[in-house]
């Protein structure tokens, strides 16, 4: 059987001449068009992606939460009637054969419910408050690296570095061993979308790491998230070393480039949306927050980093949006697509930081919504709001149309972000 063909793909497929081009550079540049012709004309489309496998993209607002928290669909790649066992779609570059494959994102209940309660009581928005301070420290020190200069590549300089030393951090990964994960962190976000050479090095190097540094602390524990996922325990259960690596590497995989997406979409939006910018400095200039919060969520809403959810296969036979789903069938929910539904959303192509009807799905919906989540809101307010109130002149030193993104599949993000400000001591 040809495994990128649906027997019901047929009957959903529009004429070809209309379909706007998907995947390409200009739909990498903005992919909102094509979002709203495939809401109107093929909500729910069979589609050829880059790697050549089909998937059913889900476009609605309404049909992708249901399809988000719809138990007939498994995070399982087993269940992917066109992969063997073996061939995992997780995202992850270089997953397949390093053992890592026991993660939240790609199983169903009952172990998610097990390691999630689990992991739960390790990783909990107290832990995440009380590592405001580090955050905000942090993001002084990348910003005191540039200050002077006038001038920096906000991803590179700032975006990129942020996350990836605070979930290190947070983990308690040793400091002395944190610029390595920035280097294998940077050569998946470089070359991330498939398992070949250096990225599936890069995997294979943090899975060692990572499961050294547990069999280390685990003689001597800390009161960092490791040490707090090999105490985890739930009616007398405990995690394995092996479920611990895995998940230490998720959160850092799930919670590295998307937080880095969040910080660069945002401060994009941001310069390109000035009055909204100047609403949020005035705010912060009087120390209210509250426009702060809601508008985290908005730019998350606007542009979030997650275009795509990850993988979903349907176990049986289902309806979505009025269109059969074969048994074995990929389904992806476009996350990005969904958050720009005028069904749902009022004037959803516009920028509105104090928005407060805001239900959006940048976090996905249902028993795999965003574990991070409060991490991730917490390390973009404090940079957002750092930015603002360090910077205050801040902006782009590109005309917009020069910017590139990078075009991959699940998440949106741009390559760099040169900006210009008036040098600060
Ligand atoms: C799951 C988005 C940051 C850890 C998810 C999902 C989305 C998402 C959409 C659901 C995927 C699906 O259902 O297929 C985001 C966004 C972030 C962010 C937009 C930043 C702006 C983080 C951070 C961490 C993290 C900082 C951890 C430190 C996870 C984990 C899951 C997850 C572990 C899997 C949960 C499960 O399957 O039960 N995230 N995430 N994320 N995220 Fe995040």
């Amino acid at each position: 059987a040809d495994p990128h063909a649906s027997p019901s793909a047929a009957a959903a497929a529009p004429a070809a001449a209309a379909v706007p081009e998907l995947f390409g550079w200009e739909f990498a540049t903005d992919p909102y068009p094509a979002y709203a012709w495939l809401r109107e004309h093929a909500p729910v489309r069979w589609t050829e992606l880059p790697s050549g496998v089909g998937a059913w993209l889900v476009t609605r607002y309404a049909d992708a939460r249901e399809t988000l928290a719809d138990a007939r669909l498994s995070k399982n790649p087993a269940h992917h009637a066109g992969e063997s066992r073996a061939k995992g779609r997780t995202g992850i570059p270089g997953e397949r054969g390093a053992d890592l494959m026991t993660h939240l994102l790609n199983i169903d209940p009952p172990d998610h419910t097990r390691l999630r309660r689990l992991v739960s009581t390790a990783f909990t928005p107290r832990r995440v408050a009380a590592f405001a301070p580090r955050v905000q420290e942090l993001t002084d020190r990348f910003v005191d690296g540039f200050a002077a200069a006038g001038e920096a590549d906000l991803i590179h300089d700032f975006a990129f570095p942020l996350p990836i030393y605070a979930i290190c951090d947070l983990l308690g990964v040793p400091a002395e061993d944190q610029d390595d994960f920035r280097d294998w962190a940077g050569m998946m976000i470089r070359h991330g979308g498939g398992p070949r050479g250096g990225v599936a090095r890069s995997v294979k190097r943090m899975r060692a790491y990572l499961v050294e540094l547990i069999h280390r602390k685990r003689g001597d524990l800390g009161d960092d998230l490791i040490s707090g996922l090999i105490r985890a325990s739930d009616h007398g259960e405990h995690l394995t070393e092996n479920e611990a690596a895995a998940m230490a590497f998720i959160l850092l995989f799930a919670g590295f480039e998307t937080t880095v997406n969040l910080i660069g979409n945002g401060v994009h939006t941001l310069l390109r949306h000035p009055a909204q910018r100047a609403a949020l400095q005035d705010a912060l200039a009087r120390g209210d927050t509250a426009l702060l919060e809601t508008g985290v969520e908005e730019l998350l809403r606007y542009d979030g980093p997650v275009e795509l959810a990850t993988w979903r296969y349907a176990t049986e036979e289902t309806v979505v949006g009025g269109q059969r789903i074969g048994a074995g069938d990929p389904v992806l929910v476009v996350l990005a697509a969904a958050d720009r539904d005028p069904a749902r959303f009022d004037a959803p192509d516009t920028v509105d930081l104090a928005r407060r009807d805001n239900p959006h799905l940048g976090y996905g919906h249902g028993i795999h919504y965003c574990l991070g989540a409060p991490l991730a809101r917490l390390e973009a307010r404090i940079a957002l709001a750092t930015l603002l109130t360090r910077l205050p002149d801040l902006r782009m030193a590109v005309d917009p149309e020069e910017l590139r993104w990078r075009g991959g599949l699940i998440m949106r993000g741009l390559r760099t972000l040169p900006v210009a400000f008036t040098p600060r001591a």
